[in-house]
Order: structure tokens, then sequence, then C-alpha cells
């Protein structure tokens, strides 16, 4: 039975990604259209899909007393990753998203989680009050249409020092950088093209942006099984940088 109603809220899932993201609308608008049938059972279905946000939330190295933001943060999922001793470390922790379908999610989870504030904005403009300690984006880099003025707002919210976070889908450039991955024409013709409908772009740039704006970083390349697609596996990378003190 139970497995009947899992099969349910992924076929609710899968028709709003077949559908896609609607064209004729503000950003806001087709976020909302595309994600309020399925931010029930987003969490569920991402589960399998978003690799590497666990690792990446398990590596952030906190100060006490921090000061974190998410942004493109969708429901919040993410902060159930943080293990009991970081939340210690926490002092605020700020969920910025543009859809209110998913932050309304994000918003019964602040109910057990003091510290955190879910803030309506757009990632490209909203800062915070003060310099933080860490900002990280989990697969949100690609589905948001300016993501290099994301990334700069990024860095200019965050202190000389701190940590910027990015897990997300990628396409590496035709040819990348010694030491990165390479991946096929296929590969590269493939991902944009299928995510696109959904608005989401795997880009060439975002990755070697990441690695030029924070020479200091760790960066991990691999790829994930697609669920309902089998046979079939995705390119991620999760990076950690930090913020260079000079730039
Ligand atoms: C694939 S979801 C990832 C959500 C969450 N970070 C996670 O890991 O489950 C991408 C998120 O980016 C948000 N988003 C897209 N464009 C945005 C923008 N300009 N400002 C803020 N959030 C945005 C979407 O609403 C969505 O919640």
């Amino acid at each position: 039975m139970r497995q009947l109603d899992a099969l349910r809220a992924d076929a609710g899932v899968l028709l709003s990604l077949l559908r896609g993201m609607p064209r004729n609308a503000t950003h806001e608008q087709a976020l909302q259209a595309f994600y309020a049938p399925q931010a029930a059972h987003y969490d569920a279905f991402r589960e399998r899909l978003l690799q590497g946000r666990r690792e990446l939330l398990q590596s952030l190295d906190l100060p006490h007393g921090a000061r974190v933001v998410e942004l493109g943060g969708g429901t919040g999922r993410n902060l159930d990753f943080l293990s009991d001793a970081q939340w210690e470390r926490i002092a605020r922790i700020q969920l910025v998203d543009l859809c209110p379908a998913l932050i309304e999610r994000a918003q019964i989870r602040s109910k057990t989680r003091p510290q955190l504030e879910v803030i309506q904005a757009d990632a490209t403009c909203w800062r915070p009050q003060g310099l933080v300690d860490c900002v990280y984006f989990s697969y949100a880099l690609t589905m948001i249409p300016n993501w290099l003025a994301a990334l700069d707002n990024a860095l200019a919210m965050l202190k000389p020092g701190g940590l910027l976070g990015s897990v997300d889908f990628y396409v590496s450039e035709a040819a990348p950088a010694p030491g990165l991955r390479r991946h096929g024409a296929v590969t590269r013709w493939f991902w944009p093209r299928w995510f696109g409908h959904d608005g989401v772009h795997p880009h060439p740039s975002h990755l070697p942006l990441l690695r030029t704006r924070m020479p200091q970083h760790v960066l991990v390349e691999a790829d994930a099984a697609v669920p309902y697609l089998p046979g079939m596996r995705v390119p991620y990378y999760r990076f950690l940088g930090r913020k260079p003190i000079r730039d």
C-alpha cells in the first residue's frame, strides 16, 4: 500500500517534469507553476536525484556563532543534513528562495529550528545585514537564469576567508583545465537539453568560474543515477571554496 502511494506521488512529480517550466511568465511565476503541484513530494523524489548534498553540508567547517545562508534553498531539506554539532555552532541560518510553494514547506521546518529564518527573495540581489561565514547553493545555480549575478552576490555577502559551497549538475568544457574531467560530446549535448525543459541548465562555465573565484577549494566530480532512466548517469560536482582574503 505504502509502495503504491509512493508510486502515485512519483507519477505526479514525473507529470510536472514532463510538462516542464512555463515559458511565457516571470521567473517567479514559472517556478511557482512548476513546483506548486509537486511541492509535497519534492523531498522524496529529489532524495534519489540530487546527490552529494549530505556530503557538502557535512563538510561545512563552521565557526562558533556562525551565520549561514542557503541561496535557492527550496523546502529546506538540506538543513536536515547538518549534524547536531554543526547546529550547535550556528547562530543564524537564512534560507532564501523565490518560489512560494517551496518556501511554504521550509516554513514548517523553521518551527523546530529557532535559528532558521525563511525568506522569499531573489538570490541574485537579496543581501543579509552584515557579512556571513558561509553561503551555499545546492542544485540552485543551474536554476537561476542570472547565475553569474547570484554567484557575485554570494561572494559579496561572505566574509573574507568565509566558505562558499555549491553542489550541482554540470557538463565539462570541451577542453577542461588539466586535472578536471572531460565529458564526451554526447554528454555535453544531452544533459543541458534534457534538463533545460525543466528550467535546469547544467553549464560548462559554472565550475571553471567557481575555481577561478576561489583558488583555495576542494572539488569532487562524480555522476549519479537518474530515477526511472535505467543505465543513465548525470554528472554533478561538489565544490567547497574559501573567499580569498584579498581580491
Ligand atoms: C532544484 S531546486 C533545489 C532546492 C534545494 N536547494 C535542494 O537542494 O533541494 C532549485 C531552487 O532554486 C530556486 N530558485 C531558482 N531561481 C531562484 C532565484 N532567482 N532566487 C532564489 N531562488 C531561486 C527554486 O525556487 C528552487 O527552490
